[in-house]
């Protein structure tokens, strides 16, 4: 908030300032005392200074910087025209805001996509000392939309020489046209070093389908995979793949992520992977059955980041859901990301499992506290710890994985309430009385479930990220993972943890500790 003692005038003038600043450039010199400090605005996840946000977009590291671009609205807090949103990040946790990259123009608005480095100036874009950072987006043109045309989703690509602080749109965009495809979008290009191309995935309704290129300008497809594989209650959008060893293993698997829009198991938005085999060319998998990124209804349209060292797969999500992502109760920015997450692979009792667990250095942010002695509680026993963070704290815990509940509560009479049971193999999440919830009926659509099959029996990991207006849930290491948005109306105070087995439980390590907040 603007401090009261200053002159309405000033104020106005500020105002006016700032919505001018923020439309090309990055607000300066912020009022340290009110920035990023609005009720329920995020203090270690990323979101944009002001207005709409929504997916994650040309994820790339290029020298010692972290790229984040996502679809940004400046004009309003909900979904409008979209341009790319640009930050940096030498770190992936400390973010730099950076003017929009990208802008529409007279093919469209600039829809979801990738960037790629062009190592070898493969698209003459750059020079070999000067390689071109290569970004690679939809085109949507609402005039055909309105037109009632089925082609109005095209690709382009733009350039930037300069670290992405200036880009240049191709004059021979688009270089892919649709030829009648309603839905035909989300581009994510990497460098195939089994065919030594440029690789795109691109997902047209139902399906995903394979392209290729030697330059990233002159595009031909090789394959298509899905229409009769994994989930189709809805659109399949924001393709990724990428190889994955086994953890503990010699083999390496390809898994496909594909965002889907409605049918999440939830409801609304989610996404999904595949694991299976690619030879260059075409994805395969003999997997029936539709898996889950993260079963909360608050991550979506997730992908990684090309070009990362020490070959790790960093994923970052948009925390929301299409259901009620317009309506959420904030008034100067929407949404936030989840915490950037590192995916590995696992198999466990003859299935393969994509885990996601936060990036090691989101530990530099945590000012960790050292777990309480152990508490055994007996059947219908609870405990209650109080929670001293407002908001803004990790929760880690060991506990023997048997029947157990936590609730957390504060003095309004809000309660957020997690349940394991293990003789189901469920994980059930109830939002709706954790706080306002009534800004949209989508919000609660009932409790949420997420189905732990290969939870191991003995003593397991709970570790939970609240900030503000998120919970991420990992279990287990991330083996299985839950996001969800809250917006309590005020902060919890009281985490209670109860048995709810038949015998004793013991839980260990209990630690609650402060995370640092990001935007100082
Ligand atoms: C996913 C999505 C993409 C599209 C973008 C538009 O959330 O619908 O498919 O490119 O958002 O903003």
């Amino acid at each position: 908030m603007i401090k009261s003692t200053l002159p309405i005038f000033l104020i106005l003038l500020c105002l006016n300032a700032c919505k001018e600043a923020s439309k090309n450039e990055p607000m300066e010199n912020p009022d340290v005392t009110s920035y990023y400090t609005e009720a329920y605005r995020p203090q270690f996840h990323f979101s944009p200074e002001e207005k709409w946000m929504n997916d994650p977009n040309g994820l790339v590291y290029h020298k010692g910087i972290y790229h984040l671009f996502y679809q940004y609205y400046p004009d309003d807090i909900v979904w409008g025209p979209m341009h790319w949103g640009h930050a940096t990040s030498k770190d992936l946790i400390h973010w730099e805001h950076k003017p929009v990259a990208l802008f529409p123009d007279e093919h469209g608005l600039i829809f979801s996509g990738s960037a790629v480095v062009d190592t070898n100036n493969n698209s003459g874009f750059g020079t070999g000392e000067n390689p071109p950072l290569v970004a690679i987006f939809t085109y949507h043109d609402m005039e055909g939309e309105k037109a009632g045309r089925t082609d109005y989703q095209t690709q382009g690509i733009a350039y930037s020489l300069d670290n992405g602080d200036s880009w240049t749109k191709y004059d021979g965009n688009p270089v892919i046209k649709n030829d009648g495809m309603r839905d035909f979008r989300d581009p994510k290009v990497f460098w195939n070093e089994i065919k030594n191309n440029w690789t795109m995935l691109l997902v047209a309704g139902d399906h995903l389908q394979i392209w290729q290129s030697n330059d990233l300008k002159a595009w031909e497809k090789v394959s298509e995979f899905g229409k009769d594989k994994g989930a189709h209650g809805g659109v399949w959008e924001c393709p990724d793949m990428f190889k994955l060893n086994v953890e503990g293993t010699d083999t390496d698997k390809w898994v496909l992520l594909i965002s889907i829009n409605p049918g999440a198991p939830n409801g609304g938005s989610g996404t999904q992977y595949f694991v299976g085999d690619f030879d260059g060319t075409t994805f395969t998998t003999d997997q029936e059955e539709a898996k889950w990124v993260d079963w909360g209804r608050d991550n979506y349209a997730g992908v990684t980041y090309n070009n990362v060292p020490e070959n790790q797969r960093i994923f970052i999500g948009w925390m929301s859901n299409w259901d009620y992502a317009r309506d959420t109760p904030t008034e100067v920015w929407r949404s936030a990301n989840t915490i950037p997450r590192n995916l590995s692979l696992h198999k466990n009792n003859g299935t393969l499992e994509l885990y996601s667990y936060p990036i090691a250095n989101f530990d530099e942010i945590v000012e960790h506290s050292y777990g309480e002695t152990p508490v055994a509680l007996k059947p219908e026993q609870r405990t209650q710890i109080p929670l001293k963070y407002g908001n803004q704290s990790e929760i880690r815990f060991h506990m023997e994985a048997l029947d157990s509940k936590w609730i957390f509560s504060n003095p309004e009479g809000d309660s957020l309430v997690l349940q394991l049971n293990q003789k189901d193999k469920m994980f059930s999440l109830d939002r709706s009385k954790s706080g306002k919830v009534d800004f949209k009926p989508e919000f609660v659509l009932g409790k949420q479930h997420m189905p732990v099959p290969n939870l191991p029996t003995v003593a397991i990991e709970v570790r939970m990220l609240l900030d503000k207006s998120s919970l991420e849930i990992f279990l287990n290491k991330g083996q299985y993972v839950m996001t969800n948005q809250i917006f309590p109306n005020v902060d919890y105070t009281e985490l209670t943890l109860e048995n709810t087995s038949d015998t004793e439980q013991k839980i260990d390590s209990l630690s609650e500790s402060k995370v640092m907040r990001i935007w100082d």
